[in-house]
């Protein structure tokens, strides 16, 4: 193969920097009019009155539009669930009077320019009926309902796994014990693209709209249900994207609000939010944790012990397995999880990259690591003493799992084996060193998708299916794979994506869609392989008469026979002798459930910190992240990945927590001034490796997802380098400088 495994830059990224892609809030409809979103400024309540007459009075202000007066919605929660909505009673946007959030979606003002709309939206005036309201976790950890474990074979697949052995015994008999209370803020998503949308009327009463989306027919079927439109009226359009990282998984208020404005005012009409606004809507759940920990004196770990509060909305329960990573990852016989989720008057929180791992493994390696100071044991030693080649779950061995391999090459790369385990014995000047090292694990899954290939006889192919490209560099490997699949020179290829009339996908997420349409387009290029051979058999003296479909492949723009080259017809050939000048095939693809392996991506992530002794302040100067995650399929994009996630991990370590101000109940850094995430002066070395993960079963390819696992671990590392260097223990995410004791 020629594509597949070459570090290919994007084919995407000429449009990209120069401007030629356009994103949902760039697509110019005639006639386009603009909404500027008005928020509520309460927690909970009603809303009482709200007066427009002077906005209305403005001069270009089209309508304003309120529960009062939309148009006619879907009066059924079914109709507002969209995909992945959890369980529970979904938001309603502009449905009706009640508050349910800060930041709610309370009216839009349309107008003929965005300055207009924005204007007249600040002469709304708005009353409440202001309702008590709880958005402090630490005030909720008693009334938390606790989530029933559930075995693999389970209606809900995200509750607390069941335990095994007798964790509290085992960890009561154990010669060193660890517990710690671990703790992550409510985190935001921050993509660089506002969330937009642009809703195109286009006059037969269909609504064409341009949405930043991770999932185009995941809107398409919500917003058909919820605005009551036929399916094939509506057409979701989300070909590029600014980062979503799990905020478009979701569709997100401004798609109603840009259908609804269209629909009324019976033209065009764009919503684009604010960064503020960005704030609301949903986060990375805060997580109170509570690790416990029990090994022999040798190391061998004895007990695991997991319990997890995370927060939802009151109308949604939102959840992930937060804790069953602590006892999927290391051999252990006794573990025990609980999982509690708290209500507040909060928007619902949702899914951000490597929801549940990036926060419960964080706190099992800190764990880890403080197991391996109390036990006198390298914390890397610890790891592999502890390795598993089993899911530790059911006891299923793993289709592949090189993590060892991920251990020793970046310890290696990192220089791990010249560390002093002391805290406080290395220094830099007037700064001091520490080393820290975690473990990173992730899903490798695979979902349902079809893929159309279309191959025209000048050799040139288009490629088509309904996902996204986050930003993740899926046009590029769908390139990639169709090229090596029909023979055919990457420029030959175009790949259509983000377009809800394409072949079913469903949302980009999950770090599935890479395993998942590879391996669809090789499913369709089989069809396409059999068609052309179908044809090239016919030709008279076909070299291929009588050549079976399996012998045949696609190379250099020929049908071939592996085994002898010279037997091969050009695919322009054998299509003109066909007398068809383009060969369309649409497959499904669906993957078997697996029942005797467990799939898993895993890393080794090795972080280096200097911290000023005096002042506190904290620098990551180095990374390793050390990755397997099957066959990569492009190491260009696929470091990218890894290095996004690194990043991220530093801003989670180091930065990132949404503040709210409890008496409001109102996120107080609603803004990426005080949010504060990782800048380019905080980003130094960096190296990704990739681990050989060859993988026979997992699918045709061996590819697994690599989109999440950059971030698993990522924390964990920097806080144990943290402690290493300074010998304090910060258990609070984001380690500020005031949480560190300095003399
Ligand atoms: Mo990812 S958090 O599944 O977009």
């Amino acid at each position: 193969m020629t594509y597949i495994g070459a570090a290919t830059s994007r084919v995407d990224g000429l449009a990209k920097v120069t401007g030629a892609a356009k994103y949902a809030a760039e697509i110019r409809p005639a006639g386009l009019a603009h909404g500027a979103v008005i928020t509520s400024t309460i927690a909970r309540g009603q809303l009482k009155r709200i007066d427009v007459s002077e906005a209305l009075k403005v001069k270009g202000v089209l309508d304003v539009l309120t529960h009062l007066n939309r148009p006619e919605m879907s009066a059924d929660d079914q109709s507002y669930k969209d995909d992945v909505a959890p369980d529970g009673s979904p938001f309603r946007p502009l449905y009706d009077d009640r508050i349910l959030f800060d930041g709610q979606p309370i009216a839009l003002v349309v107008a003929e320019t965005l300055e207009v709309a924005q204007y007249a939206a600040s002469l709304v005036q708005v009353e409440y009926d202001r309702g008590p309201h709880i958005t402090d976790v630490h005030r909720r950890m008693k009334e938390a309902p606790a989530l029933e474990p559930t075995d693999a074979t389970g209606a809900d697949a995200y509750a607390p796994p069941n335990p095994r052995g007798a964790a509290e015994k085992a960890f009561a008999a154990a010669d060193v014990r660890h517990q710690g209370e671990y703790h992550v803020p409510i985190e935001h998503h921050n993509p660089i693209e506002l969330f937009a949308s642009t809703a195109i009327f286009e006059g037969n009463g269909k609504l064409t709209i341009y949405d930043k989306t991770q999932g185009v027919q995941n809107v398409q079927r919500y917003v058909s249900r919820v605005l009551k439109m036929k399916p094939e009226d509506v057409r979701i359009m989300s070909p590029f994207m600014g980062g979503g990282f799990g905020s478009g998984l979701r569709p997100q208020y401004q798609v109603i609000l840009a259908g609804l404005a269209a629909l009324a005012l019976k033209r065009s009409v764009r919503v684009v939010l604010t960064r503020q606004q960005m704030y609301g809507l949903g986060y990375r759940p805060a997580m109170v944790q509570r690790i416990e920990l029990g090994a022999k004196a040798d190391g061998t770990l004895e007990a695991v012990m997991h319990d997890a509060v995370t927060v939802t909305s009151q109308y949604e329960r939102f959840y992930r397995q937060e804790t069953g990573w602590s006892g999927l990852l290391y051999r252990c016989d006794n573990a025990k999880y609980a999982h509690r989720i708290a209500p507040l008057d909060l928007v619902t929180s949702c899914d951000m990259r490597a929801p549940s791992a990036a926060t419960g493994v964080y706190a099992l390696e800190c764990a880890m690591d403080e197991l391996a100071v109390a036990l006198g044991i390298d914390p890397l030693e610890l790891r592999l003493k502890c390795y598993s080649d089993r899911d530790q779950h059911n006891g299923k061995p793993y289709s592949s799992k090189n993590l060892r391999e991920c251990y020793h090459q970046g310890a290696e790369a990192f220089g791990w084996g010249k560390r002093n385990p002391e805290p406080r014995s290395m220094r830099d000047g007037s700064d001091l060193v520490g080393w820290g090292m975690a473990t990173g694990v992730w899903e490798a899954l695979q979902v349902p998708i079809a893929v159309r290939i279309v191959l025209t006889s000048n050799g040139h192919a288009e490629v088509s299916c309904a996902t996204s490209d986050i930003g993740t560099g899926t046009y590029t490997i769908m390139a990639q794979v169709t090229a090596d699949m029909l023979g055919l020179p990457l420029e030959n290829i175009t790949v259509k994506l983000g377009d809800s009339t394409l072949p079913q996908s469903p949302v980009e997420g999950g770090s599935w869609i890479a395993a998942s349409v590879a391996n669809g387009i090789a499913t369709t290029a089989d069809a396409v392989r059999r068609e052309l051979l179908g044809l090239a058999s016919k030709m008279p003296d076909s070299p291929l008469a009588g050549v079976v479909l399996e012998e045949v492949k696609l190379a250099d723009g020929k049908i071939v026979s592996q085994h002898d080259p010279a037997r091969g017809i050009s695919i322009a050939d054998a299509m003109r002798h066909g007398g068809v000048d383009r060969i369309e095939q649409e497959k499904a693809t669906r993957f078997a459930k697996d029942e005797t392996q467990a799939h898993n991506v895993h890393s080794a992530v090795f972080a280096e910190v200097k911290i000023d002794e005096e002042l506190g302040i904290i620098r990551v100067t180095r990374v390793v992240s050390a990755v397997a995650a099957g066959r990569i399929l492009n190491p260009k994009t696929a470091s990218s990945q890894i290095l996004g996630g690194v990043v991220w991990g530093i801003g989670m370590a180091l930065h990132e927590e949404t503040l709210i101000d409890h008496g409001f109940g109102r996120v107080m850094n609603a803004n990426i001034a005080e949010y504060h995430v990782p800048v380019n002066a905080d980003i130094h070395d960096i190296k990704v490796i990739f681990v050989d993960e060859p993988d026979q079963s997992i699918n045709r390819l061996g590819i697994k997802g690599l989109g999440e696992i950059g971030i698993v671990g990522v924390a964990a590392a920097i806080a144990n380098a943290v402690y290493h260097a300074t010998g304090t223990r910060v258990r609070d995410l984001p380690i500020t400088l005031d949480k560190l004791d300095r003399p």
